[in-house]
């Protein structure tokens, strides 16, 4: 029942913006981060994910990102990323319209019409082929040099060399977020903008503990949009929002696309 006021809501929406996390890789076989066989139960976040980490052991960083890597190379999307590509063909090639977008609108119609934000640095939504994608805590492919900022996508792995250079002889670090780092200001703004604009907003997978990602519901919710979560657990947002669907996204996120 709940399953299908979510179908008709998407149905019926000219803004849909959609925030995932861990949860929506783990039947992939990519570790969450929290919970039962999550990363942080096993490593810690101040040893691997800060930038002080990184300054004191650049080798142990990169081996831990390099075992990410090989973990998430050997895996695929799944049900739930393709549902999302599904949702987001479906809402671009709708005839409906985004009724008098705001002036300072500056995205394309497609892009009014459909935005995924995603907390993961895993890749596969952009292997599924998801198209609007804002990645708020970067790209585990991608390579950034400490010393002339240059990006590079490497996808080796195991990489050939630990920790890597850059072409200027430079220091390599991963094109992720860390503890203790901003997010990348143009991506958070258009998620923001996003989440305020959105008539349905699905929040997919996460523990909605990590700010400021973990906002975005609840701006959305401010902002007049209808909020559903699709999560194997409860999470800080479950009782504000107006439809919890309890599940593994991969069985779910099929069963309410229109
Ligand atoms: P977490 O590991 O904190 O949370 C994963 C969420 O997914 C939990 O709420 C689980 O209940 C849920 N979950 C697990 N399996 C699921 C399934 N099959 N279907 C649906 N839900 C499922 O991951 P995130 O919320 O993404 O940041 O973590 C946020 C950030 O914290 C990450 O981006 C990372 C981490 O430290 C950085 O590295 C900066």
């Amino acid at each position: 029942m709940r399953h299908a006021n979510v179908r008709d809501l998407l149905a019926s929406a000219s803004r849909i913006a959609v925030l995932t996390g861990a949860g929506i890789s783990a039947e992939s076989g990519i570790p969450t981060f929290r919970g039962a066989g999550g990363l942080w139960r096993s490593f810690k976040a101040e040893d691997l994910a800060t930038p002080g980490a990184f300054a004191r052991d650049p080798k142990l960083v990169w081996e831990w990102y390099d075992w990410r890597r090989g973990q998430i190379a050997s895996a695929q999307p799944n049900a739930a990323h393709r549902a999302l590509v599904e949702l987001e063909v479906g809402q671009v090639a709708n005839l409906r319209r985004v009724a008098n977008p705001p002036a300072e609108d500056s995205t394309s119609p497609d892009q009014q019409r459909f935005t995924l934000i995603t907390q993961n640095v895993d890749g596969l939504h952009n292997r599924a082929g998801s198209r609007n994608l804002l990645k708020l805590h970067g790209d585990i492919w991608i390579q950034r040099c400490t010393a002339c900022g240059a990006e590079r996508n490497e996808t080796h792995t195991p990489l050939p060399e630990i920790p890597p250079r850059c072409s200027c002889g430079g220091l390599e670090r991963p094109g992720v977020v860390w503890f203790g780092e901003n997010l990348p200001e143009e991506i958070l703004a258009r998620a923001q903008y996003a989440a305020t604009q959105a008539e349905v907003f699905l929040v997919i997978g996460t523990s909605a503990l990590v700010y400021p990602a973990a906002g975005l519901a609840g701006m959305a919710k401010s902002a007049g949009a209808k909020v559903v979560e699709i999560n194997v657990a409860e999470t800080p947002v479950t009782n504000w929002v107006d439809y919890s669907l309890r599940g593994a996204a991969a069985e779910i996120l099929p069963q309410i696309l229109p």
